[in-house]
């Protein structure tokens, strides 16, 4: 059966969604292909729009196009609320980031001095006044910092919200598999997918996170770029008697370890998360599930009356710079959206913005200059590039 469209994008997750339903309002028609559209790395994530609190040091590339991120992604949500009267769960109280100990107070002022020095809001605040925004956090925390342009949104009800929006925009959904973008004469012709079907396309978008290598007929250097990065979180629910927890994002750092806890309007919480390299594989372990609500608990010690609903472990799409990779592969028409590792869901609305923008013959952010899929192939070529994390050093 041969279909045709002017793109293909293959992936549904949250950045192909947004691609698709963008693309769509641009005038294009789209096919979308994706065997389980929505159960992927997006369903799994916690939501936090955070460019400051995970900034890290030699990141500062990565750095300002999260911040260009943060500062869309309301526009882009009020859209989305509008075009579908689905609340997305945008939430902008903070996050409060704690130190447990006396070692972790003095890792969190390295960092916080850092963000300080690449001009970031953060301030400091002692054990009392972490308290006092956050009442039910323990009193053996040592400090804090409040990062207040890091929000959150709930990335479940995001991601469906992309989804009614696409379909409403006339994208076509395929469930299928891309396994190979089709290319003859240094130009993309569409897409092949894993039952045989070829659908003729002009342009092809390979958003499949961390699954994109997969996907012949992309340069070599940039198959290989990606790999999955497994994240392990829970969600907790309230029994409905207590208030809510907590509402600010808290991140805390307790004896040298990362937890975070992500409230919803709801009351719900989301405890995350592992960060492993174990290949594809998504299953839960007793061991991660302990050490998160263990971490959780030293911080947050009501967390032992919450509902422990679910657990769950998704697939970062993980890239050896941590930055994503977006733009032209120098095949005409073939593009990537891919490698977002810890920040799909921050991404996802200036993601359709470049990938849009250079369908439609424009240009994109200055901020994505570091992040083309070039580093990678002209690193292969001897052309000298060096990859987006070891530039901003
Ligand atoms: N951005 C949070 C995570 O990757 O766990």
């Amino acid at each position: 059966m041969a279909v045709a469209a002017d793109v293909v994008v293959a992936g549904g997750g949250v950045i192909g969604t947004a691609i698709a339903w963008r693309a769509a309002l641009a005038g294009l028609d789209v096919v979308l292909v994706d065997p389980d559209v929505g159960d992927a790395a997006s369903a799994v994530a916690a939501g936090m729009l955070a460019p400051v609190s995970e900034a890290l040091f030699g990141e500062g590339a990565l750095l300002a196009i999260n911040l260009l991120a943060v500062q869309r992604f309301p526009s882009f949500a009020a859209e989305l609320e509008d075009v579908t009267g689905h609340e997305v769960g945008l939430r902008r109280e903070g996050t409060l980031a704690v130190a447990y100990d006396a070692g972790d107070l003095a890792a969190l002022r390295r960092l916080t001095d850092f963000r300080r020095s690449a001009g970031l809001d953060a301030e400091e605040l002692d054990r009392r006044a972490c308290r006092g925004l956050e009442p039910f956090l323990t009193p053996d925390v040592h400090g804090g910092v409040v990062f207040a342009g890091d929000w959150s949104v709930d990335n479940r009800r995001y991601a469906t919200a992309l989804r009614v929006a696409m379909a409403a925009a006339k994208v076509r959904i395929s469930r299928g598999r891309v396994t190979q973008a089709r290319v003859a004469g240094g130009r993309v012709r569409g897409v092949g997918l894993a039952d045989g079907t070829v659908i003729d396309s002009a342009a092809v978008v390979v958003a499949a996170g961390c699954w994109s290598g997969t996907v012949a007929g992309l340069p070599d250097p940039l198959r290989a770029a990606v790999r999955p990065v497994k994240g392990q979180l829970l969600r907790l629910r309230h029994p409905g008697r207590m208030p809510p927890v907590i509402s600010h994002t808290i991140r805390a750092t307790v004896r040298g370890a990362d937890v975070y806890l992500v409230p919803r309007a709801d009351g719900e919480v989301i405890v995350g998360a592992t960060s492993e390299e174990r290949g594809p594989d998504r299953t839960v372990t007793a061991g991660a599930v302990h050490d998160l609500l263990r971490d959780a608990m030293s911080v947050l010690p009501v967390t032992s009356e919450l509902i422990l609903a679910e657990t769950c472990a998704g697939l970062r799409p993980g890239t050896p710079d941590n930055g994503p990779i977006v733009g032209g592969c120098g095949i005409d028409g073939l593009l990537l959206a891919t490698g977002h590792y810890r920040n799909g869901i921050l991404m996802s609305p200036v993601t359709a913005d470049a990938i849009v923008a250079a369908l439609t013959g424009h240009g994109a952010a200055a901020q994505w200059e570091p992040f083309t899929p070039q580093r990678f192939t002209a690193e292969q070529a001897g052309a000298g590039r060096s990859p987006a994390g070891d530039r901003a050093r």
